[in-house]
């Protein structure tokens, strides 16, 4: 089977599920409440292909996106090709990167905080400490597990342009004391009489929210905001909830 990350077409249609303007507008909403700074540099973190580019380009924003696969970067770059000069991509590692120049607002979509220790998760904070200015916000895409982990299966269907992907999702093999995971993401996609495979494993760390408000306490470079669940800034997080795609921010002080 290849790898999903080598396959960015395929990826997108998997992932194509969600409500990109939505979440956009949820940017903008988090950047009036509690940004300290007007924002025009954008910096998605994990950008893969970029799904949020476009709808920030239409907004005003300028765009950068950092990524360790160059498949991804290369597929985000062609589809930037008329929007040049308002986008920026880096080929780099989440937890030790730096930008020529600080950006306003940071986010980090889709739980895709990979960092396996807490010299990694340090590590990561300490790169977005770099280049996030004073006063602007960092949102998280479901990196805090609201639910502990255990094993899960899911799965949906996507189709686009005549071409149907099936997405299997699963969590296995948790370690209880170092809270690292396997992730596997499998897609079986039928592109107009071809069929193929391509799957992703990673060895994923979980982050527990005390555990969260923790490490932020054990630094002085930034606040904690607030968390809210399913995108939606007028649902804080409580606990007793059942949570779905939370959103977590904090702010560079
Ligand atoms: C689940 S995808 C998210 C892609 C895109 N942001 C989205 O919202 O659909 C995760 C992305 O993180 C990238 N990635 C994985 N480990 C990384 C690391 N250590 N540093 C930077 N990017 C990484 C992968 O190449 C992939 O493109």
């Amino acid at each position: 089977m290849e790898n999903l990350y080598q396959n960015p077409k395929y990826y997108e249609i998997a992932f194509s599920y969600r409500d990109i303007q939505g979440e956009v507008d949820t940017f903008e909403e988090s950047i009036q409440r509690f940004s300290k700074i007007p924002v025009t540099n954008v910096l998605e973190i994990g950008c893969g292909n970029s799904p949020h580019m476009r709808e920030l380009v239409n907004r005003g924003y300028r765009y950068h996106g950092i990524d360790l696969s160059e498949a991804m970067l290369d597929y985000a770059r062609e589809k930037s090709k008329d929007i040049k000069g308002k986008v920026h991509f880096t080929c780099a590692d989440m937890t030790d990167f730096t930008l020529p120049r600080q950006v306003d607002f940071v986010y980090i979509p889709l739980g895709s905080l990979y960092a396996k220790t807490n010299e990694n998760l340090n590590a990561h904070f300490d790169s977005i400490s770099r280049v996030l200015k004073k006063g602007g916000l960092y949102l998280l895409d479901w990196c805090v597990n609201f639910e502990p982990l255990g094993e899960t299966k899911d799965s949906w269907e996507m189709e686009e342009e005549g071409i149907l992907v099936e997405t299997e999702f699963s969590i296995s093999k948790l370690n209880k004391v170092t809270q690292t995971y396997e992730e596997g993401i499998t897609l079986q996609v039928k592109d107009h009489g071809k069929e193929m495979s391509f799957t992703q494993k990673d060895l994923r760390r979980a982050i527990y929210p005390q555990e969260f408000l923790f490490l932020l306490q054990g630094r002085e470079d930034f606040e904690f905001i607030g968390w809210w669940n399913d995108w939606d800034l007028n649902r804080p997080i409580k606990g007793t909830e059942t949570i779905s795609r939370p959103i977590t921010i904090i702010r560079k002080q």
